[in-house]
């Protein structure tokens, strides 16, 4: 039987050899996830014995990594915010850099609950999550709520145009517990009919500009077209999104919009040439480059 060592050895070999940059993490993953223990396990016991079952499934866990599918398909989970989300082609792989997104949504949220006196029958805030893919952003903010006691508080939408990643969203919301206080609907960007207004919207939509989509890295093909393409400049489904904010965004509401790191300027462009008067900022991510537009509607 091979070892732990052995076989993390080779896998790495094989998936440095296909171009992985990140080739003794995917296969100590990989590894982990065939044997059903944590990474931290497999890391610690180097000379384990690997029984003949699990060896085989992690060869073919290498082939498809190798072939550029990304480790968190493969192994059908990928931490956000911690927690696990369920991943598979149906929607985009949460990113940490939208972990941003989530600790500002929550900010505002509680700054908002606790501000002023909610006396009884006052209605509760209402969230979008625009675009919601995996349900990350939205089952995260709905997670965090519960635990601090907050969940009647809030009401949480969680929208998407592709009804396969609404469906992992819900299955990630059931996951976690948090599918009674959500809702989930098929739309492009909103519904026709908005059910607000809302307090605040959350989006993480496409924002890679058609023309740059091939210099993406090949996991990257794996995923829905329909996730990165934003367009001729990479702001068409965001500048669709503005348009509707007037309707959608409660006056004194809040949106977050994350974009590309290198599209402030142009974000911020789009934003006072199609709501004057509604003050913008960018907020930079935990390395410092932009990455959350932060736009307010004036109060009334
Ligand atoms: C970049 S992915 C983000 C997914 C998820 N919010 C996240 O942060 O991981 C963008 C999502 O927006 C959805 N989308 C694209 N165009 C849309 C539109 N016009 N209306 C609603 N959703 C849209 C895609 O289907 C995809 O799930």
């Amino acid at each position: 039987m091979a070892t732990v060592e052995e076989l993390l050895r080779r896998g790495a070999e094989q998936l440095r050899a296909a171009g992985s940059e990140s080739a003794r993490l995917d296969a100590e993953l990989l590894l982990a996830n065939e044997i059903g223990i944590d990474r931290t396990a497999i890391v610690a016991h180097p000379t384990a014995p690997v029984g003949a079952g699990a060896a085989a499934r992690y060869e073919a866990a290498l082939a498809r990594r190798a072939a550029g599918e990304p480790v968190a398909y493969i192994r059908g989970i990928k931490e956000f915010h911690g927690l696990a989300f369920a991943v598979d082609d149906r929607a985009l792989i949460p990113r940490p850099e939208t972990e941003l997104l989530v600790d500002l949504a929550l900010d505002d949220i509680v700054g908002r609950l606790t501000s002023a006196p909610r006396p009884t029958g006052t209605r509760p805030l209402s969230v979008a999550d625009v675009g919601t893919g995996s349900g990350a952003i939205a089952v995260s903010v709905a997670v965090a709520l519960r635990k601090s006691g907050a969940s009647a508080d809030v009401r949480l939408f969680a929208t998407d145009v592709s009804p396969d990643a609404l469906e992992l969203a819900r299955e990630n919301a059931v996951g976690h517990g948090v599918a009674d206080v959500m809702r989930f609907v098929e739309a492009d960007l909103l519904p026709p009919v908005i059910p607000g207004p809302f307090d605040l919207v959350l989006a993480n939509l496409p924002y890679i500009p058609t023309e740059t989509l091939p210099e993406l890295p090949v996991a990257a093909s794996f995923e829905p077209g329909l996730a990165l393409d934003g367009g001729l400049d990479g702001l068409d489904v965001v500048r669709a999104l503005l348009a509707r904010l007037p309707e959608a965004l409660a006056p004194g509401g809040l949106a977050l919009l994350e974009i590309g790191a290198d599209q402030s300027d142009a974000a911020l462009a789009a934003i006072a040439a199609s709501l004057p008067g509604w003050p913008a900022r960018v907020e930079p991510d935990l390395t410092g480059r932009p990455r959350v537009v932060r736009l307010e509607r004036p109060a009334a």
